[in-house]
This record gives structure tokens, sequence and C-alpha cells, in this order.
């Protein structure tokens, strides 16, 4: 039920900080500042020197930020691609290696397919899976699951930010266990964890000036998402989100790229959103915005007000978050892009909850 919500997909965003909360809760040892996965996995992180990463759509952009998460916190060097083209490259991958896939519903096909070729090839496999009687769920040697609950919109939200949640879990474990990670930084790292449910809460209160700015991005025929680091992966996730669910088209680009191509797009008509925590690329990333905003493009900062303060620049609006660890912003800053995404369809009159074309789980190739 929606409760007293207009949609499903209302209603789930802001589950996020609850089901989030409950995630942390099955992960992370709260008394010893420690995180404690539920079950014992069948394979050590020590032994592993490659981990594979597969999944589809929002699954693989939650993939794509824990990738940051392995290689910084446990030294692990990631390979990630999307199920459809995983399957059918058909990768050398050593025996005894891992292959982790994430998957919402547990049924995609392509991840399952990935998933059986993987298996093939003696990889231990590990899934994070929300539908805990799913297909992908039976057949991985291990699942670690989100703890979402039944996600009903078809676009994803609440299983996205639990899936971040429980890959930064394992992150966190494999630094450990690979001996990259200092108890003292674990402590921390749980800490700012602790705080995520409660940020992600503060986030859902700017949802009052995030609908007047999806007014002015309803007017848009094209939308940029810039981001470095961890928010790259968000920028590509928020861009998904904003084209499946209001039908504008919509890009994620590494804000590094922009010089590349597709600074060629700017000028005043194309909203330019910029997810840019203050982390140590911080000023990486302003001058790409300079680079926008000296050709007249309008930006929108989804930043903190250390970021804001320390850019100086001109922005169409800035979507101020609270301070955190850069860690665990992508997780809190899902909350504002999808907020985004569902107030500009919304006001755009769209059906949020079942877009055209698009099916909650995509069980044929
Ligand atoms: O059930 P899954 O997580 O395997 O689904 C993967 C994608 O089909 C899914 O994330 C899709 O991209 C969503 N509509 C995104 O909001």
């Amino acid at each position: 039920e929606k409760g007293n919500h207009r949609h499903f997909m209302a209603k789930e965003i802001h589950e996020q900080p609850e089901v989030v909360g409950r995630t942390l809760a099955h992960y992370v040892d709260l008394a010893n500042g420690r995180v404690a996965l539920p079950e014992a996995l069948p394979f050590d992180f020590k032994d592993l020197s490659r981990l594979s990463i597969t999944a589809c759509g929002t699954a693989y952009y939650a993939g794509l930020v824990a990738k940051y998460w392995f290689e910084s916190l446990a030294r692990l060097p990631v390979e990630i691609d999307v199920a459809s083209e995983a399957r059918y490259r058909e990768p050398p991958l050593d025996k005894a290696g891992l292959t982790l896939v994430i998957s919402q519903s547990g049924e995609t096909a392509d991840t399952l397919a990935s998933l059986r070729y993987a298996k093939s090839q003696g990889q231990h496999t590990l899934a994070v899976v929300n539908v805990p009687t799913s297909t992908i769920a039976r057949e991985a040697s291990a699942v670690v699951p989100t703890l979402a609950g039944p996600e009903i919109g078809v676009a994803s939200t609440k299983a996205f930010s639990c899936q971040l949640t429980v890959l930064l879990c394992l992150a966190i474990a494999a630094g450990r266990a690979r001996g990259t990670l200092s108890a003292e930084r674990e402590r921390e790292l749980v800490d700012a964890l602790i705080t995520v449910p409660g940020l992600m809460a503060d986030a859902t209160k700017l949802e009052g000036e995030i609908e007047l700015l999806a007014r002015e991005v309803s007017k848009a025929r094209d939308v940029l998402y810039l981001g470095r680091g961890t928010s790259y992966p968000m920028a590509l996730e928020g861009a998904l989100k904003l084209k499946e669910i209001s039908y504008i088209h919509a890009e994620g680009y590494a804000a590094g790229e922009l010089k590349h191509g597709p600074i060629a797009l700017i000028d005043e008509s194309v909203p330019v959103i910029v997810i840019a925590p203050h982390d140590a690329i911080f000023e990486k990333t302003v001058s790409n915005m300079q680079e926008v905003a000296a050709r007249g493009g309008r930006i929108i900062l989804i930043g903190d007000a250390k970021g804001a303060a320390a850019a100086g620049l001109d922005t169409m609006a800035t979507v101020t978050m609270p301070d955190l660890d850069p860690v665990v912003a992508p997780i809190v800053y899902a909350v504002p892009i999808q907020l985004i995404a569902y107030h500009t369809a919304v006001f755009m009159g769209k059906d949020v909850d079942q877009p055209r074309n698009l099916a909650k789980s995509v069980t044929v190739e």
C-alpha cells in the first residue's frame, strides 16, 4: 500500500532511512564499531587477486560505486561490466576467484546468465539480492541480502541505497581481511555509516525546494549529469532515473570527460546537474563547473555548504546536502537524485510507477 504517498516511488524514497537502517543493523556490530557479516562467506577476501562484478541498470551503477570502495578500502582490483555484455563476452575468470552479482529482483535474465557462466568457470559467486526466494539467491554460492522490503515502483530507489549499504559493508570487511584497513579507520567508517539513515531523513526535507527545481528541469529537452569518483556512477544513475520516468533525454558523464566531447552540448537550455560532495577531488570538479559556466550553462549543484562556498560560482540552484564522510556520500546523495527525477516526472504528468515500455523485472534477454 502507498500509505500517505501519491506513488509507490515516493513511498519507497521516503522509506530509505528506515530500510537502510535495517540493512545496516544486519551488517554492523554497533557495540564494537565494526562490520560483522551475518554469515561466514565460503571464500576469503585475502585470497582474491581480482573481483568481477556484473549487474544491469541501477544495480550495475551500485556495482560501479562499489568498484571505487573495493579498490580504495581493500586494494582489490575490480572488473565490472553490464551482465548483457559479460555473459556473451565470456571473460577469462580465475578458478576459485569471485564473481559478485547485484540484483533487486534476483530474476534478471542477463544477470542470472552471468552468474551461471561464472559458476561454470569454477568461480565462487556472491549475490547481493533483495528478493530472498529468487532464482539468483538460490543459485549463488552465497547471498548477502538487502533488506529493502518489496519494491513496487519500476524505478529502483530503496533497493539501490540498500545495495550501496551492503556493498560498502562488504568492502570494509574485505579491507579488514586483506589488511588494508586499520581498525581505527573501520571504526570511523562504521560511525559514518551509522549516521546515514539520519542524514537521508535530513535529505528528504529538501523535497520542497527540489519540487520547485524540478519545474525548471521539466522544461529541458536534455539534461547532463556530471560527477567524479563515486559521484560519477551517481551521475549515471541520476540520468537513468530521470530518463526512465520523465522521458527527458539525460546523460551522465565523468566530469573530466566533459572537454572530450559533451561540452559541445552546453548552452543555456541544457541544465547541468553536478554531484559533488566536498571531497578530496572536489576542486577538480569545480574547474569543470567553471567550464560549464563560461559557456552559459546552467548548473544545479548537489553538494554541501563547504563546497558551495569554496566553488564560489553562480549556480541556477544549489541543493545543500549535510556534511558527511565522503565515503558514505553516494548512499545519502541517492535521495536528492531520486527526488529530482520523481518530481520532474510528476510535474510532467507521467506515470512514475509504471513508465512506458519498462517492466519491474526483466526476465527476457
Ligand atoms: O532486478 P534487478 O536489480 O536485476 O534489475 C536491474 C534493472 O533492470 C533495474 O535496475 C532497472 O534499471 C531499473 N528500472 C532502474 O530504475
